[in-house]
């Protein structure tokens, strides 16, 4: 039990440091269990944070790669143009805070297009979707689910990152949607998993009262493209208990492509 306790918190720790916090608050008490510094700011020292422990009994652990084309596509020049213009966007005020854009990445006829809400830290500095912490269990997700990374596209709604990891502005959003529009018209997913309030709301605009909690595991669409709205992997790793929701979603996913559903690994090692 207080293994699971301190585990949250440090996933907590771990999140709030992805999210490029610059400090996290935390009791002397905490900190100590956890064998991070009182002093000084705890997020300057991330190689501090303790490597979360296996996850148990949750359905996203390493899953041996079992790749669902042997390689995929070349990028289609379309794609790349499209790149080529985000990475020149100063079409709303993020561009001044970017480090790089973050157009995503994939593969260019992929069956399942995930799409997040913005790039966070990590994303800002290598230029990908989801590299970091939520990053690393998005890839336990796809994996979960019998793909690897490759198969998949995975992008966001804003193309850079918004200061201090904040929700995108709806204006902001709106002014990044056609790019994921005109992303979404190459790729032609035959699914989209739209991953948090953000990524749902930006694509469908859910009826006033609606909550991502709500909608997840329904079926919405997007221009005649299944949507599958379901929880963002960072709020999975501040609420572990909420994986199990999610894999139900990625289930239904799975049905939906015809697809076997893998089994679930529940311990690792
Ligand atoms: N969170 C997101 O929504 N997108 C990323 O690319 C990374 C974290």
């Amino acid at each position: 039990m207080l293994n699971e306790i301190l585990k949250d918190v440090s996933d907590y720790i771990a999140w709030e440091l992805e999210e490029g916090a610059v400090t996290v608050e935390a009791s002397p008490d905490i900190l100590a269990a956890l064998s991070l510094p009182t002093t000084g700011s705890a997020a300057s020292t991330p190689s501090a944070v303790p490597k979360p422990e296996p996850t148990g009994s949750t359905p996203f652990v390493e899953q041996k790669k079992t790749p669902a084309t042997p390689s995929p596509p070349a990028i289609p020049p379309a794609l790349k143009t499209l790149a080529a213009e985000i990475s020149a966007c100063t079409r709303c005020g993020l561009y001044t805070g970017r480090t790089n854009t973050v157009p995503g990445q994939g593969n260019p006829q992929p069956e399942i297009l995930f799409v997040g809400e913005a790039p966070g830290k990590d994303e800002d500095e290598q230029g990908l979707a989801f590299v970091g912490r939520a990053g690393q269990l998005l890839t336990k997700m796809i994996e979960a689910m019998g793909f690897a990374r490759e198969d998949v596209f995975i992008a966001n709604i804003n193309k850079c990152r918004p200061p201090d990891n904040r929700k995108p502005s709806r204006e902001e959003m709106d002014t990044c949607l056609p790019f994921l529009k005109r992303q979404i018209a190459i790729l032609k997913p035959k699914v989209i998993i739209a991953m948090g309030a953000t990524a749902v709301e930006g694509l469908v605009p859910l009826p006033e009262g609606e909550t991502i909690s709500k909608v997840r595991g329904q079926w919405l669409q997007f221009e005649g493209i299944p949507l599958m709205p379901t929880y963002h992997p960072a709020y999975l790793l501040r609420n572990p208990a909420m994986k199990r929701p999610v894999w139900e979603d990625l289930k239904t996913v799975l049905g939906f492509l015809g697809r076997p559903v893998p089994p679930v690994k529940t311990t690792e090692g």
